[in-house]
């Protein structure tokens, strides 16, 4: 409420004589907002920028006949806490640009509403914020656009591909931040920025009759070519004061993609729009990702019904590092992730908890001020799917078993914090451990396979070697064993007879790993 409100409601509270906490807000809720002094200046302030001509929102929110129509829409989705997006907190941190209304926000939407949400003096609206058309960081200083569009089907899997925007740079330069815009929204679900100074990309991109080409993406998001990226609902960022990445010269830039199909024929065309300083960095950055690869290393295997399907990481920080932003990925069934920093002297501290994850918002999200992570901080992930039928973004009705995949109907699920080493030499050391880590993950799933898929089939592969026991002794010979096995016969006969019985059987895959 603004001052106007709370003079309204003193000179009420003075009127009645009800004076005493008890009637305040009693009070409160008789003075009836109106649009140009109490509703215009929450909404321009907290809905405007992405409820505007030209962003993906829905409908404009810039006058008093385009709010009023959405009345009853807008009191709804901002009571149940669904506008404005926001999936982020932290007990510990803020955020920048953190959206939210307060209680009284809400309150006054919800009695302007009521109150048949009158006008009020048209000369007091409050200016509309000031916006570049189409640019959420205002204009960049290049501007491209890819050369041909990209036809999506309307039906089939998912698509992966990537795409080369020659840049003609005619000196390396240091960009702080790449903002994206898909032309067709509705189907690309993530796109990678990275550049290419070798021409590769331009060769295989040449092979390709329809534009773009398969097959070079890295997959790690910050890779040593990386420039970022973007995925569904996700805004662009200005990396922090001293950091920026290299661009050099004659690059090209590589966007990988990730299309996911509506349903309807679309043409993608994608424009991108770079900023740059002139102010060389003086520090370097990384990205620690938990669990590493998005989950591929995590054996996710996410039985149907399953409503808070776990994988946990850890990972101790080698270094002195400094946090400032953290971002979060995982497809329609994730529901809840945290990470957490357990500093050496035993104080724990919340870096980011997502409550309720939503596929479409996944934003990046800077710390207002650099968080020290001192040289042996724990990191602790936890990553929770809902793969049951009351999950609505359950892309399976009835839910079926969902594992790690590429498609965005298989699972990926990991927390990512971007950090800059205190000191730029640590850098290396760093990215040791993180290799390290990431290793540690590929062997722990290499040496106990997935139990239940592995035992399956190799139970299958034990029945099939039965129906050559011709004999029927319910024992395999050396004659009945086949070929590909009969090398590795000695060692499976644990007990020496000569014959494999079927426990010795079910034992092989134990005894030939060591
Ligand atoms: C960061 C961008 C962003 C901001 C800020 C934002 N919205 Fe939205 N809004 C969207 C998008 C995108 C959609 C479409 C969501 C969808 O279809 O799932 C949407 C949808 C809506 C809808 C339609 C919901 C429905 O059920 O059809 C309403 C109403 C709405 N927003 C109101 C608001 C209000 C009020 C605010 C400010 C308090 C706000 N929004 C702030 C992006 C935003």
């Amino acid at each position: 409420m603004g001052a106007v409100g709370v003079l309204l409601t003193m000179r009420y509270l003075i009127l009645t004589g009800m004076v005493g906490f008890a009637s305040l807000g009693l009070a409160e809720e008789r003075v009836a907002p109106n649009f140009s002094e109490h509703v215009a200046p929450i909404i321009f302030q907290n809905c405007t920028t992405c409820h505007r001509k030209g962003e993906g929102a829905p409908f404009e929110f810039t006058s008093y006949e385009n709010i009023r129509k959405r009345g009853k829409l807008i009191a709804r989705v901002t009571e149940s806490g669904f506008m404005p997006p926001w999936h982020a907190s932290s007990k510990d941190f803020k955020f920048t640009g953190e959206r939210g209304l307060t209680k009284a926000q809400v309150e006054t939407l919800a009695d302007w509403v009521e109150s048949g949400m009158p006008e009020g003096d048209s000369g007091k609206v409050p200016p509309l914020p000031k916006y570049t058309p189409g640019w959420k960081l205002g204009k960049p200083d290049l501007i491209v656009k890819m050369k041909e569009p990209f036809p999506v089907p309307a039906a089939g899997r998912d698509i992966y591909r990537s795409f080369v925007i020659p840049l003609d740079i005619r000196e390396t330069k240091w960009v702080k931040a790449v903002e994206f815009k898909p032309g067709a929204p509705e189907v690309v679900h993530h796109a990678l920025f990275r550049y290419d100074t070798t021409g590769r990309a331009r060769q295989l991109d040449a092979r390709s009759p329809t534009p773009g080409f398969r097959g070079m993406g890295e997959g790690n998001a910050l890779g040593p070519r990386s420039l970022g990226g973007w995925a569904v609902g996700g805004s662009a960022r200005f990396l922090p004061d001293g950091l920026a990445y290299r661009l050099p010269r004659g690059a090209d830039l590589i966007l990988d993609m990730h299309f996911h199909l509506s349903g309807k024929l679309e043409k993608e065309i994608s424009t991108v729009g770079i900023y740059f300083t002139d102010e060389p960095p003086t520090d370097v950055f990384a990205a620690i990702q938990m669990p590493p690869r998005f989950g591929a290393l995590s054996r996710v295997d996410i039985p149907p019904g399953v409503k808070d399907y776990t994988v946990e990481d850890s990972f101790v920080l080698p270094v002195d590092l400094e946090a400032f932003s953290m971002s979060a990925h995982a497809h329609y069934l994730g529901k809840s992730m945290r990470m957490t920093a357990t500093l050496p002297n035993g104080k724990t501290l919340e870096l980011i908890h997502i409550r309720d994850w939503d596929f479409t918002w996944q934003e990046e999200y800077n710390f207002s001020d650099f968080v020290s992570l001192p040289r042996g901080t724990r990191l602790d992930t936890r990553v929770v799917w809902d793969n049951s039928a009351n999950n609505p973004s359950n892309p399976h009705n009835p839910p079926r078993r969902v594992r790690w995949g590429l498609q965005s109907t298989d699972e990926m699920g990991s927390l990512t914090v971007t950090v800059k080493p205190k000191n730029r030499r640590d850098l290396a050391a760093l990215q040791a451990a993180l290799g390290q880590h990431a290793r540690e993950h590929y062997n722990a799933r290499r040496n106990r396979p997935e139990p239940g898929r592995a035992r399956g089939l190799w139970q299958g592969i034990v029945a099939n070697i039965f129906k050559s026991d011709k004999d029927g002794n319910g024992k395999i010979s050396r004659e009945e064993v086949p070929e590909w096995l009969s090398r590795s016969f000695g060692k499976i006969d644990l007990d020496g007879d000569g014959e494999l019985s079927r426990d010795e059987l079910d034992k092989a895959p134990s005894r030939l790993r060591r």
